[in-house]
């Protein structure tokens, strides 16, 4: 058995006898421990009562173990025992036993034995419990934040800490092995666009200045390549001032990563060991030694998306040729006009009715992103179409049903729409319901990479053309001569990896060229005095011969999450925003003082009502 440590209050030791210290966990014990004496250290976390024997579940970080108040208890410690309230923090002093054959509990660890309890202290009282520990699914989400020190103490976010604590270690030790140095750089910064809004701190020594917390280490991790660290890697807080989603937060965990003198491959080779060895080590699960390599157009075209979840199969098709030889009046103009047309097969289903109600639900699925209309029709026997459209398609059957590799009973949904990326969105939208409603998803991790991504994407409502990851990526060394000219085609050395439909990480060959990198910065909108202003250190570090140089960064909570198989990143962050941006249990974000507004020059102008 270990002894374990633990800190005492100063206060406490003065005014009352040392508690009663741990000396096992509540994990530990087994029938090898029969005979035993020994101290436990937890919380109630079950107490019932049979007659005069007492059985109380004791709960620490490490299990729970039974305690038993026999009735030949003497009556001080039968009356602690009574008193005794679920989450009480006590001590335990007593002797293991084994139990009966007939009360072993196989699904606890410590299921074989008990402890006769021969003292029991009371460390520390609770008032009624907000809400049962161990309930965290039927608790409103803004309870369990307020009290999130309880919600803690449940197994399933216990798992989880635990879950996040060993993959990060075993991220830390995978590149440390392999020459990567952990670096931090400083989450005071200069206000850098990269994307997102900064969050602002504003300087008391300098009225008027702020700095800026970092929405990623990108530039200082390059500056990193230009002081020759070669390899760096670090666990960064990320801070953005974005709306709060699922698997979004304000502030987050990168791994972030950069090397110097790489190439794509081998940011992505690093990638697939990195994982590969970390699902073995903290899962135990197997993955494959590489991960499926989808363009980006390959990804829109065939998924709809470019965060495929490659779980279950559901393909798009392209049958804008099919649909012009219809007598389809509106699907005939569309493709007339340049427009596409993509088709999804539903397959035949045991459980789900393709009903119209059901063909609605999914057509308003896709109008979330564009679609105007999802058109359908039912696959009979001997290659028959029937319902919806079907009735403009006569004489191509047999073709349609071959293209979409259909079946009695199947289903294809097509849409058609001017825009080729909202055509592949809205159908995507269909994948994902249908995969979900017809339970296609299979269990496990299926990643991909994306790459050859388009460098820039236009801004509608601005006019302009922006960056589509950041202004720092590398274009594909054929755009070089056209990034002015044809901004819209140029595609990028950029790489995302998606897990389960997730984009857990985001990385590129970097540019490490000052006048290239000025080209850049002047088609995203920022002259040269503009991007003098704001990364003038990153243009000067280049002026000092940079190396080439690539990188990439998964979100540690993404990960995470869906390792835990999770829907939301807060349940594997220990103190969470709501989706609302606030956090219900120190109540931030909060008003300051008077006196902290004024050291720092701020006048708060309230918006008007
Ligand atoms: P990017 O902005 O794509 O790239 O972020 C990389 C990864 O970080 C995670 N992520 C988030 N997780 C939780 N909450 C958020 N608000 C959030 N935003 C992003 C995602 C994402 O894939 N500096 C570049 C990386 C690089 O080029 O090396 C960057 O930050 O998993």
């Amino acid at each position: 058995m270990t002894i374990l440590c633990n800190r005492i209050d100063k206060d406490y030791m003065m005014s009352e006898e040392l508690f009663s210290q741990r000396t096992t966990t509540c994990g530990a014990l087994t029938r090898a421990d029969d005979g035993s004496r020994v101290v436990l250290n937890g919380w109630v976390h079950r107490n019932r009562n049979h007659g005069a024997v007492h059985f109380i579940n004791l709960r620490d970080r490490y299990g729970i173990t039974q305690v038993v108040v026999d009735d030949d208890a003497s009556k001080d410690l039968e009356e602690i025992a009574a008193s005794l309230r679920l989450e009480f923090c006590i001590a335990v002093t007593g002797t293991v036993r084994c139990r009966p054959d007939a009360m072993i509990n196989s699904e606890m660890a410590t299921g074989e034995i008990e402890v006769k309890a021969e003292r029991i202290e009371i460390l520390s009282s609770c008032p009624a419990l907000p809400f049962q520990i161990d309930d965290g699914t039927k608790t409103k989400e803004d309870l369990r934040l307020k009290y999130r020190y309880l919600d803690l103490r449940s197994q399933g976010m216990q798992q989880r800490m635990k879950l996040r604590h060993d993959f990060i270690l075993s991220i830390r030790n995978y590149l440390s092995a392999r020459d990567f140095y952990e670096i931090e750089t400083p989450t005071l910064i200069k206000s850098t666009p990269e994307g997102a809004r900064d969050f602002l701190v504003p300087s008391r020594h300098y009225p008027g200045k702020f700095y800026a917390l970092p929405q990623s280490p990108q530039l200082f991790k390059q500056i990193l390549m230009v002081g020759g660290m070669d390899k760096y890697f670090q666990i960064a807080r990320c801070y953005r001032d974005e709306d709060a989603r699922g698997d979004r937060q304000l502030e987050f965990t990168q791994l972030d990563l950069e090397m110097s003198f790489v190439k794509r491959d081998d940011v992505l080779t690093l990638m697939e060991g990195l994982f590969v060895h970390v699902f073995k080590e903290v899962m135990d699960h197997d993955l494959p030694p590489t991960f499926r390599r989808l363009t980006y157009a390959e990804a829109m075209n065939t998924y709809g998306t470019d965060k495929p979840d490659l779980r279950y199969d559901l393909e798009l098709e392209d049958v804008a040729d099919l649909a012009a030889r219809s007598t389809f009046s509106t699907f005939k103009e569309i493709v007339g006009n340049g427009g596409f047309i993509k088709a999804i097969r539903a397959p035949k289903s045991e459980t789900v009715d393709f009903s119209r109600k059901y063909i609605t639900s999914l057509e308003d699925a896709a109008k979330v992103y564009g679609a105007h209309g999802l058109a359908w029709m039912k696959v009979g026997e001997h290659n028959t179409l029937a319902g919806g459209v079907s009735k403009f398609f006569e004489g191509l059957e047999g073709e349609m049903i071959e293209r979409m590799g259909a079946s009695d009973g199947d289903m294809i949904l097509m849409v058609a729409h001017a825009d080729w990326k909202r055509c592949c969105a809205s159908l995507s939208a269909v994948r994902s319901t249908l995969a979900r409603d017809l339970g296609l998803i299979k269990k496990g991790f299926e990643f991909c990479w994306i790459i050859d991504f388009p460098l820039f994407e236009y801004n509608e409502e601005g006019g302009f053309w922006q960056a589509a990851h950041h202004m720092f990526s590398m274009p594909q060394q054929e755009f070089l001569d056209t990034l002015e000219s044809d901004p819209g085609s140029v595609l990028g050395d950029l790489y995302d990896l998606v897990l389960n439909g997730y984009e857990v990480a985001s990385g590129s060959i970097r540019i490490h060229d000052v006048e290239l990198q000025k080209r850049i910065f002047r088609i995203c909108n920022f002259d040269d005095e503009t991007a003098e202003q704001r990364f003038g250190f990153l243009l000067n570090a280049f002026r000092y011969s940079p190396p080439p140089h690539g990188g990439i960064a998964p979100g540690i909570d993404r990960m995470v999450m869906i390792m835990a198989e999770e829907t939301s990143i807060h349940e594997v962050i220990a103190f969470p925003k709501n989706t609302a941006a606030v956090s219900p249990m120190d109540d931030s974000p909060s008003e300051v003082d008077q006196k902290q507004l004024d050291e720092l020059h701020l006048v708060i102008k309230y918006p008007e009502k």
